[in-house]
């Protein structure tokens, strides 16, 4: 944790009563600092506004550190690019759970660790009979990954530093299995179960795409694809799913429960639904020829349409997960698809045409990580309303890290904002014959 000095301070006057405090600021290892506005209530007795927290630190983080402007992401201070280049996924996981690149034998107990907690109850399965086929994904991932609380007894006390640890290896492990069965139960065919001489990626390829009937190639091309694109998701400081996470976690709710409510934040299109979003958008805009029209649609004020995939809360400069997803496109359809592949065609003219529009460069609206990851998962032969179970799964290795970190964290305390009240002044009931 960085030293605060305590020395910096900033002055705040309430002109009403001509009363000023002094309130510490806190300055970190990167990026802005914090003023603390613990006292500000008590001395002052206003609450501070700020709708979608825009402004406001919800806690202190180790973990990941966004530039929006320089557009860097880092992980434990490890910039993105070098490890998407040179990690592997669940190498960050190791690193985002410890806070430092494992040796090889803490690498290899890991990979133990994760390999061994695959599978998941066989009464789970029945489960999913409840589901209709059609069932968004999504909501099948909800209920299944928040009913595992009903099977881990063992491993829910959560000030217990080992069932932490082994509930986060659960649902490191599981996600995949969970995911491979939600996609399997869509389309009518029998679950696979996880073969523990697979690769995590492969894994999931495998629970995917094999059938009984014939023997199953992972590809390393997807595979490897698959692994990069779960680095590039891991983790992204306090997005509205993460926020779920520790606001769930802060009750000191069981962290099955937690991450569950991360998975349904995470579904909405603002959010991690926007990869699914765009395929949803590039098929309706069609043709290079309709871009103008929709993008025309996504100023309109009075129209709901907006540009999925593009803008960002933090980005203000290219998401540079966006950058190298989009690099691996050109690989991933040079070797698995068609390099003039339409969609991807229309993905690039869109960013070209919407980065010289001045709407979007005024307000420094980027392509985001959904833009493009909706194209490769379809080259991968992954169905779209699968793509946000493929951020989810990611996005667990964070959710975890986060929860862990919160639950350690001697300032943290149940989450309980306030409000500016609005509504109807005191009085009296009426009776319904006065009414
Ligand atoms: C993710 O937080 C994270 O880190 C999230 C994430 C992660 O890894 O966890 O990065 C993953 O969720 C990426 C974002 C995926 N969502 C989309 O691609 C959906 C489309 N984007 C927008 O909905 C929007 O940009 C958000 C939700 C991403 C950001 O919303 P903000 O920060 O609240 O920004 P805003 O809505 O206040 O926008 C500022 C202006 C507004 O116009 P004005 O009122 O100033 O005139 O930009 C406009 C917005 O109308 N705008 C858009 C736009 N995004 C913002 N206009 C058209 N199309 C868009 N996509």
């Amino acid at each position: 944790m960085a030293k605060d000095t305590g020395k910096d301070t900033i002055s705040v006057t309430d002109n009403v009563t001509g009363k000023t405090i002094e309130l510490p600021i806190y300055h970190g290892t990167h990026g802005p600092g914090a003023v603390d506005i613990r006292a500000f209530f008590k001395e002052f007795g206003y609450v501070t506004f700020d709708p979608g927290f825009v402004s406001t630190a919800a806690c202190r983080s180790s973990i990941t550190y966004i530039d929006g402007d320089k557009g860097q992401l880092m992980y434990r201070g490890y910039p993105i690019e070098q490890l998407a280049e040179k990690s592997s996924f669940l190498e960050v996981a190791y690193l985002m759970l410890h806070g430092e690149l494992p040796k090889r034998e803490q690498q290899n107990e890991f990979l133990g660790n994760i390999t061994r907690h695959t599978m998941i109850n066989e009464s789970l399965k029945s489960f999913y009979e409840g589901f209709y086929h059609d069932a968004h994904p999504m909501a099948i991932m909800v209920g299944v990954v928040g009913s595992l609380s009903a099977f881990y007894h063992d491993s829910t006390d959560i000030r217990n530093p080992e069932h932490r640890e082994i509930a986060a290896h659960r649902l490191i492990a599981k996600m995949p299995t969970i995911a491979g069965a939600c996609y399997k139960h869509s389309i009518g065919e029998p679950f696979v179960y996880p073969r523990n001489k697979l690769s995590y990626c492969g894994n999931l390829l495998n629970m995917m795409f094999s059938v009984p009937c014939e023997e199953y190639e992972v590809d390393p091309v997807a595979e490897r694809a698959l692994d990069m694109i779960f680095i590039l998701h891991a983790d992204h400081e306090q997005n509205a799913s993460t926020s779920t996470i520790r606001l769930a976690g802060s009750s000191a709710a069981n962290p099955f429960a937690c991450v569950a409510s991360g998975i349904a934040a995470l579904w909405g299109p603002a959010h991690g639904g926007a990869n699914e979003a765009v395929l949803h958008m590039l098929d309706q805009i069609g043709d290079v020829k309709n871009i103008p029209k929709f993008l025309e649609k996504a100023k309109d004020k009075d129209d709901p349409f907006r540009l999925m995939g593009f803008g960002h809360r933090i980005y203000k400069n290219f998401d540079p997960r966006a950058t190298l997803i989009r690099k691996m496109c050109h690989e991933v359809l040079a070797k698995l698809g068609d390099e003039n592949d339409p969609l991807f065609e229309l993905a690039l003219r869109l960013e070209e045409i919407a980065l010289q529009d001045d709407y979007f460069k005024e307000r420094k609206l980027y392509p985001n990580v959904d833009f493009y990851s909706g194209i490769i998962y379809k080259v991968l032969g992954i169905p779209t309303n699968m793509f946000t179970v493929m951020f989810a799964i990611a996005r667990t290795v964070g959710w975890v890290s986060q929860w862990m970190e919160m639950i350690g964290d001697p300032e943290q305390r149940i989450a309980r904002p306030r409000q500016l009240y609005e509504g109807a002044a005191k009085r009296d009931y009426i009776d319904i014959n006065k009414r």
